[in-house]
């Protein structure tokens, strides 16, 4: 009952691919360069090629599959309902799709048509809405905060429920060990408290013991900050929409469905913070 993961190299997908190592379920890892993942990874995990946008890669990647750790990737030109097909027609019992908070809201977004789509396949699914990453931190944010101390982002005052996608993987894991308690639901999936980003920055100066600063920029100064830098323009309006319904006070929700499924707290933003402080010295 081999499990795929795609998006291994991702921060959720990484996160998944080391949960179920550590509880011993079988799986392979989902990557569009094998043999540098090889190069990277040594024996530790075993790979398998998937470009989800080129579908001759999707038969082999399901070969043996039965479970699939599905997340939607960035990029223009994703296959998406070509890749669903052949999950269905190679056998796949059980989809764990990444989605995100709020999506029921948000029909301009690719995760409302993904669902709809996983919905209608009529293979058993499961929908893992999360809120903002916390390991966005060491992500899109590291550089900045590494070389000005300062987190430049346009997310306002507003606050943000953020999550470690550590949690997220502990969710994919319960999914796949229990399919039949996780079968067709949704679930929310945040951590314990929103805080907004100057809090962020006054955490990592305790923790980090230098002083980083939230700067709040506006979409205009981050817009001409980035195409000075030379980023990709599209990459730049995602980072701006993503923070865009922080900024109007629309992130900050909270759930307890992580606890209520697990018995435990989520991570809180204090100890990610501490447990990957090495990425922003
Ligand atoms: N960031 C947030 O706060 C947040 C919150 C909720 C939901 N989400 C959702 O989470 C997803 C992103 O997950 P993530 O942050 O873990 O990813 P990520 O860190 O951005 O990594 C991107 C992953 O996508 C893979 N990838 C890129 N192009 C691909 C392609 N054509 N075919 C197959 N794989 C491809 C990369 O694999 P290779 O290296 O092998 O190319 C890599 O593993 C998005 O759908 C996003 O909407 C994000």
């Amino acid at each position: 009952m081999s499990i795929l993961v795609t998006g291994f190299n991702g921060k959720v997908g990484s996160a998944v691919a080391e949960k179920l190592k550590k509880h011993g379920l079988p799986f392979t890892c989902a990557v569009r360069n094998v043999e540098k993942a090889k190069r990277e990874n040594g024996e530790a995990y075993s790979f398998v090629k998937l470009d989800l946008s080129d579908s001759s890669t999707f038969d082999q990647a399901l070969e043996g599959i039965r479970k699939v750790f599905l997340m939607y990737p960035p990029g223009e030109e994703i296959q998406f309902q070509a890749f669903l097909e052949a999950v269905r027609h190679n056998g796949v019992r059980h989809i764990v799709y990444l989605s995100v908070k709020d999506v029921q809201f948000l029909p301009f977004i690719h995760h409302y048509k993904n669902e709809k789509a996983i919905r209608k396949l009529g293979v058993p699914y499961t929908f893992i809405r999360a809120g903002y990453f916390m390991q966005n931190l060491e992500d899109v944010l590291r550089e900045e905060i590494r070389q000005r101390q300062r987190i430049f982002i346009p997310a306002g005052k507003g606050k943000t429920s953020f999550v470690d996608t550590r949690d997220l993987a502990e969710v994919a894991l319960r999914s796949f060990q229990n399919p039949d308690n996780h079968r067709n639901k949704s679930h929310v999936i945040t951590g314990d408290k929103a805080v907004d980003f100057y809090r962020v920055a006054d955490i990592m100066t305790a923790v980090l013991g230098k002083k980083i600063e939230y700067t709040n920029p506006s979409v205009k100064e981050f817009k001409s900050f980035m195409l000075e830098k030379e980023a990709d323009e599209r990459f730049i309006n995602v980072v701006v929409g993503i923070h865009f319904p922080t900024k109007l006070g629309l992130a900050k929700g909270v759930t307890n469905e992580f606890e209520k499924m697990t018995g435990s707290k989520p991570i809180p933003i204090e100890r990610y913070i501490e447990d990957y402080r090495n990425e922003w010295l």
